[in-house]
């Protein structure tokens, strides 16, 4: 069961399938072991941006910009800084039924919506289908509600409106876009000072499921070859597929399972790609990184 304070264990409010919430510590023993810590730092596939959040919450970066082309979700993210309060006012009204769910769905599929009323379907649906599916999910509990788990089930009105307030504070450092990520990605790499872009593309072969902006095989070839050619240091992550491991010869990788935290597979069905001027941190996988670790890199970096 979620309670308030889980605002603190999950730093956003949206679900999201193939999250990357798990590689956060990973990430900040990634700035720390290489003198990163203040960076600017861009998530051009930011999605639920549970990694963008910890980061930024927790002062590793000084400014975060996540993007998604997605016009639901970079409308969600941008009421969320721009008007929480309106967006808390219709958490905490919302009528968790089927019908409502039903509305809900048509106001999402319909192209003339405002962008308030996007915003507020996309993160109804996210919150009610299950694994956080937003236009091609089932709602959570199945249409006769029969069920162990029913639509209100990952709705705790309480703790998403503090996960959004919390949010909200950081706005100054907080920038959201609507860009095709290659697009954000060519224009970064052009612009004067580093910052630290890290990718999590739709899958290669579950993508089309998954989400509603999804790649074909060239689109993975053409983010393939934008972020090699950056300057900045950078980290790509994707699903361990052969297309995509043969998409970036050369560069350092790590293969790992997400759900397992103490295991870096030689099978793993996840990859890491990296730049060549970082140094990758030597654990046994990204996924589920201890606090305590960060803090002695921590404390080794100021030693040296
Ligand atoms: C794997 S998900 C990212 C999940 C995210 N890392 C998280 O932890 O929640 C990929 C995201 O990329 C977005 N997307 C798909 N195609 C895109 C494109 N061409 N440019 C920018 N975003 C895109 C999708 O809408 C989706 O939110």
């Amino acid at each position: 069961m979620e309670t308030i304070g889980s605002a603190a264990r999950y730093p956003s409010p949206l679900r999201y399938p193939g999250g990357k919430g798990k590689v956060a510590n990973f990430l900040k023993l990634l700035i720390v072991q290489n003198d990163l810590s203040g960076i600017d730092y861009v998530e051009p596939y930011a999605g639920g941006a549970s990694v963008a959040l910890t980061l930024l919450f927790e002062d590793y970066v000084s400014n975060a910009h996540i993007n998604d082309l997605n016009p639901g979700v970079y409308q969600f993210w941008r009421l969320a800084i721009d008007d929480p309060d309106v967006l808390c006012r219709r958490i905490r009204a919302a009528d968790l039924t089927l019908d409502e769910w039903r509305r809900q769905k048509r106001i999402y599929a319909d192209a003339d919506t405002a962008p308030e009323d996007l915003a507020f379907a996309t993160f109804f649906l996210n919150r009610t289908n299950r694994s956080g599916i937003i236009s091609r999910g089932g709602v959570i509990g199945g249409n006769d509600q029969t069920g162990d788990w029913k639509i209100d089930a990952r709705f705790n009105k309480a703790s998403l409106c503090a996960r959004i307030l919390k949010i909200a504070r950081f706005a100054p450092r907080l920038t959201v876009t609507n860009h095709d990520a290659v697009t954000l990605l060519k224009a970064n790499a052009s612009r004067a000072g580093a910052a630290l872009h890290y990718l999590d593309p739709p899958y290669y072969l579950k993508g089309s499921r998954l989400y509603d902006n999804f790649y074909s095989h060239d689109d993975h070839l053409a983010v393939s070859g934008t972020v090699r050619s950056m300057k900045g240091p950078w980290v790509v992550s994707y699903d361990a597929d052969p297309e995509i491991l043969s998409m970036y010869p050369g560069c350092e990788s790590m293969r790992y399972i997400l759900g397992y935290s103490a295991s870096k597979s030689p099978n793993g069905t996840e990859v890491m790609f990296f730049s060549e001027d970082l140094v990758v941190p030597d654990v046994s996988s990204p996924a589920g990184i201890a606090s305590s670790t960060v803090d002695a890199a921590k404390v080794a970096a100021t030693l040296f």
